[in-house]
C-alpha cells in the first residue's frame, strides 16, 4: 500500500483550480430573490468571475436591479467563504471593468493573503452578527418593538402596491411554485435592517455579501437569518421606512432571525448552465 505522504502532491495551480471549482459550486447554491439565481460564473486565469445574468431580472419587482445585485452579492460571499474554508485569502475586485457592466466581482485566491474570518465571542451572537456586518462595510439596525410594528405595516403596504401591478403578479407566478413569495415559516426572534451609507450598485452588492456573512455567524449560534426585501422594493415604503426610523443611510434588506424554523428545500440551476471554465 502506498503511504499517503508518498503520493504525488497536487501542485499549487491544480489546488487553486479545485478550490475555484468548489467556490463556484457554493456560489451557485446561494439564495436569491424568488430563487431567480441571476448569475453566471466563469473560471478564468486562476480567478472566479461573477457576472449578473440580466435575463433573470424581475422587471416589475426590481426595475433598478437592486435586489438582483444583492442576490449576486450572496453568491459572491458564498464563493469567498468556500475559498476561505480551503485556506485561501481572497482578493475581491468589485465592478472591476467599467466596460463590462454585468461583471460584478472577480475573486482571486491568494495563498499569502490572510483568511477573512469572523471571530466569535462567547454568548453575544447578535453582537457577533453586528461585527460581521460591519466588517462588510454595512450597518445592522436592530428593530425595537415600536419599529417592528411600523415595518410590518409598511410591508403590508408594499405588498398591496406591488400586487396592484399585473406584471408583478405574473413574475410571482412564473418564478414561485404557488405564486406566493413569502417562504418564511416560524416566529421572528429578532428583526434587523442592513443599512448602507450609499445607494449605488456596489452598496447593493455589499448588502448581499453582508447578509450571507451575518447568516454564517448567526448559524454558528443556532440562529437562522432569512432575508426579505419587499418593504425595500417599493420606493414610497422604503422612503417612509428611512424617515420613520431616522436612518442616516439606506435600508437594503430586512433580516428575519429565528431559530430552527424550516422551509421546504428549493432547487438550483444545473452547474453546467451557470459555470463556464476557461483555461
Ligand atoms: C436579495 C434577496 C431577497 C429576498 N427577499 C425575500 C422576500 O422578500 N421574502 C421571502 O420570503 N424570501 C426572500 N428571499 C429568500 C428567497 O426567496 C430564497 O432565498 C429563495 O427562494 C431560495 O430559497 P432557499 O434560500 O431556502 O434555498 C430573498 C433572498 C434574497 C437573496
Amino acid at each position: 500500500m502506498v503511504h499517503p505522504s508518498n503520493l504525488p502532491r497536487p501542485d499549487a495551480a491544480a489546488r487553486r483550480v479545485g478550490a475555484l471549482r468548489r467556490a463556484a459550486v457554493r456560489a451557485a447554491q446561494a439564495p436569491s430573490v424568488l430563487n431567480t439565481q441571476p448569475w453566471q460564473l466563469r473560471i478564468h486565469r486562476g480567478a472566479l468571475h461573477v457576472h449578473a445574468d440580466h435575463r433573470r431580472q424581475l422587471a416589475a419587482l426590481d426595475p433598478q436591479r437592486r435586489v438582483l445585485t444583492a442576490s449576486v452579492g450572496c453568491a459572491v460571499f458564498a464563493a469567498r467563504a468556500s475559498l476561505a474554508a480551503d485556506g485561501y485569502g481572497v482578493v475581491v475586485r468589485r465592478f472591476p471593468d467599467p466596460f463590462a457592466a454585468d461583471l460584478l466581482a472577480v475573486l482571486e485566491p491568494d495563498a499569502s493573503a490572510t483568511v477573512d474570518a469572523s471571530a466569535l465571542s462567547d454568548g453575544d451572537w447578535l453582537g457577533d452578527v453586528r461585527t460581521a456586518v460591519t466588517a462588510e462595510g454595512v450597518r445592522l439596525h436592530v428593530l425595537d418593538e415600536l419599529e417592528r410594528g411600523l415595518v410590518s405595516e409598511l410591508n403590508g403596504q408594499a405588498d398591496r402596491i406591488e400586487n396592484l401591478d399585473p406584471t408583478y403578479r405574473a413574475e410571482l407566478d412564473a418564478w414561485t411554485p404557488n405564486g406566493d413569495r413569502d417562504r418564511v415559516v416560524g416566529a421572528d426572534e429578532c428583526l434587523a435592517l442592513l443599512v448602507t451609507d450609499g445607494d449605488e450598485a456596489t452598496d447593493w452588492l455589499r448588502a448581499g455579501e453582508a447578509m450571507m456573512r451575518a447568516r454564517q455567524v448567526a448559524a454558528a449560534a443556532g440562529h437562522d437569518v432569512r432575508p426579505s426585501t419587499q418593504v425595500i422594493e417599493v420606493a414610497s415604503a422604503r422612503a417612509r421606512l428611512r424617515r420613520a426610523l431616522g436612518l442616516s443611510g439606506h435600508p437594503q434588506m430586512l433580516l428575519r432571525v429565528g431559530r430552527g424554523s424550516s422551509t421546504s428545500a428549493t432547487n438550483r440551476r444545473r452547474l453546467v448552465d451557470v459555470l463556464v471554465e476557461e483555461s
